[in-house]
């Protein structure tokens, strides 16, 4: 089914108007995600699809008086959903429960985003693609190897959504700093689970925590994710947060596209950092341009154990990648 709920649409410029879709959009994630996307006034065409029930979260979303249209799509609307976007956002896929840890999720996950970037290949081989669901370090890889398959992959424009770590690290340095969280601005570098995640504190004004500060701080940010999903208790894993981090790097890409300059955000992305060492993506700061990706930053100088945080994240992740790979191969 699909339902097209109509809002008034006002004029604005090529440069400032896109369409955005949102799979996986009647989610924890999906459902603020939308609610978030709403509120972006470079999104004029907000596109909500999922298995079932985006038609209710788009008539829902659609009475907030911004200059979006918003449309619900059941499966069978998945390539008018797709048709003209300019990025999409894919949360779709099961979350967590205790006891679990992102890998664990492979199995389901791995098919529902590789036939979602089947779709993405054929319907909007253009778009900037912003995927979200876990594991990201496979997933990620998963998506690239789709749109190879169809000769669609533009590397520039597949980013995993690494900013929830973001978002903590900042919160969390933040508490042990005693500061405002606003202005803790932390490098998040390599993949998004465990020990992948390498927060870049020697590069903030906390250099000197004594070493069982730090180390503690780090191991926090690296299992943030699990404290929501032990708290949740079997429920879900983070929603709210996750969607407040999904609108800040969307509206990056968008800001990107759309021309503005100095957009920089952390992301996992096909890189040429350590390509040599066979890890074809790891997260670093990127800039955000109207092609997508346009520099990979280099992770800058990091301390000693800093050096030693990246190369366990690099021996975890060449393997995350390669499940992947070999999945798409294997399944094609
Ligand atoms: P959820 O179960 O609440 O929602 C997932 C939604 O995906 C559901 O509405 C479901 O119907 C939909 N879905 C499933 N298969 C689909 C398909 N083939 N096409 C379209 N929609 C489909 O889960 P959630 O809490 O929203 O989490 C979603 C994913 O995001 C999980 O994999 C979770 O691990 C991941 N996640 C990632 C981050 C991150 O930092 N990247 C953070 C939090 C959660
Ligand atoms: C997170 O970091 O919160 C997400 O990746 C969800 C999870 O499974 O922890």
């Amino acid at each position: 089914m699909f339902t097209k709920v109509a809002t008034r649409s006002f004029s604005s410029s090529a440069s400032s108007a896109y369409k955005v879709a949102v799979l996986g959009a009647n989610g924890g994630i999906g459902q603020p995600l939308s609610l978030l996307l709403k509120l972006n006034h470079k999104v004029t065409d907000l596109a909500l699809y999922d298995l079932r029930g985006a038609p209710g979260v788009a008539a829902d979303v659609s009475h907030i008086p911004t200059n979006s249209t918003v449309s619900g799509y059941d499966p069978e609307g998945l390539e008018q959903a797709l048709t003209g976007s300019d990025v999409i956002v894919i949360p779709a896929g099961v979350p967590r429960k205790p006891g679990m840890t992102r890998d664990d999720l492979f199995n389901t996950n791995a098919s529902i985003v590789r036939d979602l970037a089947k779709a993405a290949a054929d319907y909007a081989p253009n778009a900037a693609v912003c995927v979200i669901s876990n594991p990201v370090n496979s997933t990620v890889p998963i998506v690239a190897e789709v749109l190879k398959s169809k000769g669609t992959y533009n590397p520039k424009k597949l980013f995993g959504v690494t900013t929830l770590d973001v978002l903590r690290a900042s919160r969390f340095v933040s508490e042990v700093a005693g500061s405002n969280p606003v202005h803790e601005k932390v490098t998040v570098v390599g993949g998004h689970s465990g020990i992948t995640i390498v927060p870049l504190l020697s590069q903030t004004e906390h250099k000197s925590l004594d070493q069982e500060t730090r180390d503690a701080l780090i191991h926090r940010i690296q299992f943030g994710g699990d404290e929501v999903v032990q708290a949740k208790n079997g429920a879900g894993s983070a929603t709210l947060s996750m969607a407040q981090a999904g609108a800040r790097f969307a509206g990056a890409v968008l800001d990107g596209l759309a021309g503005e300059k100095d957009i920089v955000e952390p992301s996992f992305v096909d890189s040429p950092l350590f390509k040599d060492e066979g890890v074809d993506f790891f997260s670093s700061k990127v800039t955000l341009g109207q092609d997508g990706v346009s520099t990979v930053h280099q992770l800058g100088e990091l301390s000693d154990h800093e050096e030693k945080l990246v190369k366990e994240a690099k021996d975890t992740l060449i393997k995350n990648i390669q499940k992947g790979v070999d999945f798409v191969k294997q399944n094609p």
